[in-house]
């Protein structure tokens, strides 16, 4: 089966193909980051506006480096929920009309459990396989930060989620705050290979609220804020809620104190995604998402997981950062599954995660 896929929940505007689930024929992204960039964060409506204007000419490259034709598309998947509401919109709409046009099946995908797919893509083995289940998935993204239980017959749920930023939103805002262009998380990753990651101790948020103990209810939950606040603070002291500069330090200091930030935040992805391993005796690991790029994240998962020896999957950084192969590849299995979306699909920003994925090996009959 050989399913087109279409994402724009965001700043990413992404067409690919995919046969069968892990054959990608073609995966091409148009990123508008740069235009956003100016504005220190993504424009809603200039997103729908750059999804509109790049999407149409995207399809007919994707299919020209697969050297397809329209025809050998056996169905359109699109991301329906979550993201920014004009730009999933366009995306829809397209979709929509080629579906209508080919007379081929749609379906409507949830980009977080597509996240979660795009680790399996290079290793339809380990999917297939049920003794890699309980899966544990931590998905970390620029709205998202999510841990995700799989069980064998598909059954999903959330055991836990960020209170307040995203994993993704504490890596932008830190980097906000240090006058840095966004997005953040790609420049701080690069800039913390330099600094000593222990020079400044800032609070992990494990999560008590304001310094107090983990609460029980909370163990798997996240929350970024409080280091955020830390961290301005730290560097630009006078702040009292309105525009503030940075105090006076040299290049060795800031670099520390991105180190130690990026620390932070990687070391409680860690601690926590272990301790929900444990709790589930999961018997794989998958970290997806924007910030699964980030080089401390995979170094320090990768060891955790070693220790217990834990097979992890990190998806390559094309299928981490928004992309559509993952959206076309969980749209192969959906629509395998004899899921189909009808003309009623709509956009949702917020969308609950389902109660069962179909990419799972032993699903129901
Ligand atoms: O998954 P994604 O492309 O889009 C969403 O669904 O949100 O994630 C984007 C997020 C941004 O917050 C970006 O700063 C972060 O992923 N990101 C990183 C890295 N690369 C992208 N964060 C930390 N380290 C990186 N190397
Ligand atoms: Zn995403």
């Amino acid at each position: 089966m050989i399913v087109l896929g279409i994402e724009s929940s965001c700043d990413e505007t992404a067409v690919a193909i995919v046969e069968d689930g892990h054959r990608v024929h073609s995966n091409l992204v148009s990123s508008q980051v740069r235009k956003h960039a100016e504005y220190g964060g993504v424009i809603p409506e200039l997103a729908a506006r750059e999804h509109l204007r790049a999407i149409a000419p995207l399809v007919e490259l994707a299919l020209r480096e697969a050297k397809l034709d329209l025809s050998a598309i056996d169905g359109i998947a699109v991301t329906q929920a979550p993201g920014l509401l004009p730009a999933l919109l366009v995306g829809i709409s397209y979709a929509k009309g080629l579906s209508a046009a080919l007379g081929k099946p749609l379906i409507g995908i949830n980009h977080m459990i597509a996240h979660v797919y795009g680790a399996f893509i290079d290793q339809p083995e380990v999917r297939a396989n049920p003794e890699s289940y309980p899966v544990i998935a931590l998905v970390v993204s620029g709205g998202h930060t999510m841990l995700l239980l799989i069980e064998a017959d598909g059954r999903c749920s959330i055991l836990g989620q960020t209170l307040d930023d995203a994993a993704g939103e504490a890596f932008d805002k830190a980097a906000k705050i240090l006058f840095l262009p966004y997005p953040g998380g790609p420049l701080i990753d690069k800039l913390a290979r330099t600094g000593d990651p222990r020079a400044v101790d800032f609070p992990r948020g494990l999560t008590g609220g304001g310094g107090t103990p983990l609460k029980p209810e909370n163990r798997l939950n996240f929350s970024f804020s409080g280091l955020k606040t830390a961290l301005l603070y730290n560097v630009r002291p006078e702040t009292s809620g309105g525009d503030s500069t940075m105090r006076e330090m040299g290049d060795e200091e800031f670099l520390n104190i991105i180190a130690s930030y990026q620390e932070a935040v990687v070391d409680v992805l860690v601690r926590k995604t272990m301790w929900a391993v444990e709790d589930h005796r999961a018997r794989s690991l998958v970290v997806c998402g924007g910030v699964a790029c980030n080089s401390r994240l995979r170094v320090l998962m990768a060891e955790a997981a070693a220790s217990r020896r834990l097979p992890l999957l990190i998806a390559p950084p094309a299928y981490c950062t928004d992309n559509a192969a993952m959206i076309a590849g969980l749209g192969c299995h959906e629509l395998a599954a004899g899921r189909r979306s009808d003309y009623e699909l709509d956009a949702t920003p917020r969308f609950p995660v389902p109660e069962r994925v179909y990419f799972a090996p032993c699903l129901p009959r």
